[in-house]
């Protein structure tokens, strides 16, 4: 079979080959019931690895679209849907006001874009080990919410800040951290990613501009993008953002945001020295301008003291502060909240009541039975000794297998960040690791203005074991040496 494939596309090999394969079939090209070429044969057609295809295979297998029978082959399937129309004869007949939409995409910045993951390989990608969900537990608190209070829980309850017990227990874990916030002044969000939302749209005009750490969340910059705001970036060290540099650019700009990330920074891993968190708190209260402080992955601490927050160091009403239950717990919760005082915080409950009325009142009492009995706290403390072992692992093995690339060690959290050699792209790079089994977030959708990023790579190690680990850094090695020749 001939598919014609372009080493020199970001577009991994894989990818080529199952968006090739998915359009003939879908194009009638390749007809219900047709074999496939085996693996092993195809792979040499195109002088590729065999793993490359067998990634290629099994993602158009959970699409649906083809079936392996073991010592049979791999066929095309027939389609659940016989008189389904191919996505390219769907377009014309799409009316006027959604074809408007079709070029609004920003794919730069998605890490996550790349469907089903294969089997056998080792991302560096994601957020936090699936596999130690606590689902028996979270399970069992849900039973006995429902049991005990299952009308309350399927009801909408009060279109207010959230399930006022939860937000009771947050403010107990803040003020333990040195936020001193009554619950009447937390409200419980879809997630961090909706407390930054709500926050942008009542803060913030079109055309606004807002400070950010160079590099970034990369979907705090998507939100800011689609929200039309200016970024404007202060580069970062290992002692997180410059803020020596934010009095110019305070000046220069005059922002309506400081968007920080003080604890193991998404990206980078680095925490905000308390020096400069009480520089940034000094500075935005004699510029006027509101800190967003997210704190999405605070409670995951390896080694070291805690600093305080940078909301401990607001004396009412200046830093709003926004968390999450995602990275800490489980990210299908949507479980997170924001802390803020003053006139804003009726805003952002009238601003939540408007979106999506309520977080669900069923899930927020789950959680609020989870934490009070001591299950969350007993996840965090295992998850902080799993994690630190893979933290060490992820750094040995770069030191080990990558002694050119330069990374940075996190006290928590959970991303490794690491530069490769001046000239070296991680875009680049990451065709090939794919083809040796492994991936990883490249740095370059991080950037307000990506092209600063191509260097740089992030490395989630929370999601593998330590061999794991070290077999994907031996394979991301390979992958780099197949480069650096
Ligand atoms: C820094 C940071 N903030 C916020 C979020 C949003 O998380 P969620 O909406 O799941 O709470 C993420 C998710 O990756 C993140 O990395």
């Amino acid at each position: 079979m001939r598919i014609p494939i372009d080493s020199s596309s970001t577009a991994p090999l894989y990818r080529q080959i199952q968006d090739f394969l998915r359009d003939q079939i879908s194009q009638g090209l390749l007809e219900p019931g047709a074999k496939l070429p085996s693996t092993r044969r195809l792979a040499k057609d195109l002088g590729i690895s065999r793993i490359t295809v067998k990634n290629a295979y099994l993602n158009l297998e959970s699409e649906g679209l083809i079936t392996s029978w073991e010592g049979s082959g791999t066929y095309v399937m027939v389609p659940i849907h016989s008189t389904t129309v191919s996505s390219s004869d769907q377009i014309p007949s799409w009316p006027a006001w959604q074809r408007a939409f079709e070029s609004d995409d920003h794919p730069e910045s998605q890490e996550d874009n790349r469907g089903p993951e294969p089997v056998d390989m080792i991302s560096f990608t994601g957020v936090g080990d699936s596999q130690e969900y606590p689902i028996l537990e979270f399970t069992r608190a849900l039973k006995a919410v429902i049991r005990r209070q299952g009308e309350q829980a399927f009801n909408y309850g009060a279109f207010d800040g959230g399930y006022l017990p939860l937000r009771a227990t947050l403010a107990q874990i803040l003020a333990s951290q040195g936020v001193k916030a009554p619950p009447e002044n937390v409200l419980i969000t879809s997630g961090s990613q909706q407390a930054l939302s709500l926050i942008c749209q009542t803060l913030l005009n079109p055309g606004d501009v807002v400070i950010v750490e160079k590099p970034t969340y990369n979907l705090a910059l998507d939100l800011f993008r689609a929200l039309n705001l200016k970024i404007v970036g202060v580069p970062l060290d290992e002692e997180g953002m410059q803020v020596d540099r934010l009095e110019t650019i305070l000046n220069k700009y005059s922002p309506r945001l400081i968007y920080t990330i003080p604890n193991f920074q998404n990206p980078s891993g680095v925490c905000l020295s308390g020096t400069r968190r009480r520089q940034l708190a000094n500075l935005a209260d004699r510029f006027n301008v509101p800190i967003v402080e997210d704190d999405f992955v605070g409670d995951l601490r390896y080694d070291g003291r805690a600093l305080p927050a940078v909301k401990a160091l607001d004396p009412g009403g200046r830093v709003i502060y926004i968390g999450t239950f995602s990275k800490m717990l489980m990210p299908g919760l949507r479980m997170g909240y924001l802390v803020a005082e003053g006139p804003v915080y009726a805003q952002l409950v009238k601003a939540k009541r408007v979106r999506d009325l309520t977080s669900s009142p069923l899930l927020q009492r789950t959680l609020y039975e989870f934490v009070t009995v001591g299950r969350y706290q007993m996840h965090l403390r295992r998850s902080i000794k799993r994690y630190r072992k893979r933290r060490d692992a992820v750094l040995a093995a770069i030191t080990e297998f990558l002694p050119e690339v330069h990374a940075i060690r996190p006290s928590g959290g959970l991303f490794v960040w690491a530069a490769l050699p001046e000239g070296y792209s991680s875009r680049q790079l990451l065709p090939l690791a794919l083809e040796q089994g492994t991936e990883y977030a490249p740095g370059d959708i991080f950037f307000p203005y990506p092209a600063k990023g191509l260097r740089y790579l992030r490395l989630n190690f929370a999601t593998q074991s330590e061999e794991t680990i070290r077999e994907g850094i031996q394979r991301l090695a390979a992958a780099f040496s197949r480069m650096a020749v």
